[in-house]
């Protein structure tokens, strides 16, 4: 038997897909350092929102630069260019009634201010907190060390600036609490602002 389509001229809505998914799809921004545990935290709020039944995306640094940023460079026009798409990409996925999470180092306040810009009030800032000098202690992939070796250039903390953000809506201190109570804290923060 054919379907017969109920409506064909209407263009369905933001508000249509939040229903559907009973979400409030608001992008959370985790900006900090590298090493400073933006990826993991990113990583375990996925899970944990998957798990209480919310959908949601997943988006960072590593994974866009390897695909559609992959023409980009760490120099200052092209992080502002890398973060302009990912804050496209996650407007997309919030239009959709998607939660975007987004893991980007965002440095400046210039580019979080885009970010924000671009995405509007469903923008959720998280400072992920953590002294350079700890997060270079820890250099879970070993860029710090090559990066004082002068083997990477314009390296975040070390050649390039990071402006800690000065009005977050949260802010996660991972150099002073354990891995757990930060995912606790994360989950707690948003949580609130995705329930319908
Ligand atoms: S951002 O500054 O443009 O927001 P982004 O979050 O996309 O950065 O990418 C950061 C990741 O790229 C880091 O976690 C690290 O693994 C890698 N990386 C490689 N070179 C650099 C560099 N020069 N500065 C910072 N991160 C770098």
């Amino acid at each position: 038997m054919e379907y017969i389509f109920p409506i064909f001229d209407t263009i369905l809505s933001r508000e249509d897909k939040v229903k559907l998914l009973n979400q409030n799809p608001i992008v959370i921004w985790l900006s900090g350092p590298s090493g400073s545990g933006k990826s993991t935290l990113a990583r375990g709020l996925d899970n944990a929102l998957y798990e209480k039944g919310y959908l949601t995306q997943l988006l960072d640094g590593d994974n866009l630069r390897s695909g559609i940023n992959n023409n980009l460079s760490f120099g200052a026009e092209d992080r502002v260019e890398n973060i302009r798409r990912a804050a496209e990409v996650a407007k997309l996925f919030a239009n959709c009634g998607i939660i975007a999470i987004c893991s980007f180092i965002s440095p400046t306040k210039e580019i979080r201010e885009l970010a924000k810009k671009i995405i509007g009030d469903s923008y959720v800032e998280v400072f992920i907190n953590c002294p350079i000098e700890v997060c270079e202690q820890r250099d879970v992939k070993g860029l710090y060390k090559k990066a004082r070796a002068g083997e990477i250039r314009n390296f975040t903390g070390i050649d390039a600036p990071f402006e800690n953000p000065e009005n977050p809506d949260f802010e996660i201190r991972t150099d002073l609490h354990s891995i757990d109570f930060c995912h606790n804290q994360l989950l707690e923060s948003v949580i609130e602002k995705i329930k319908l």
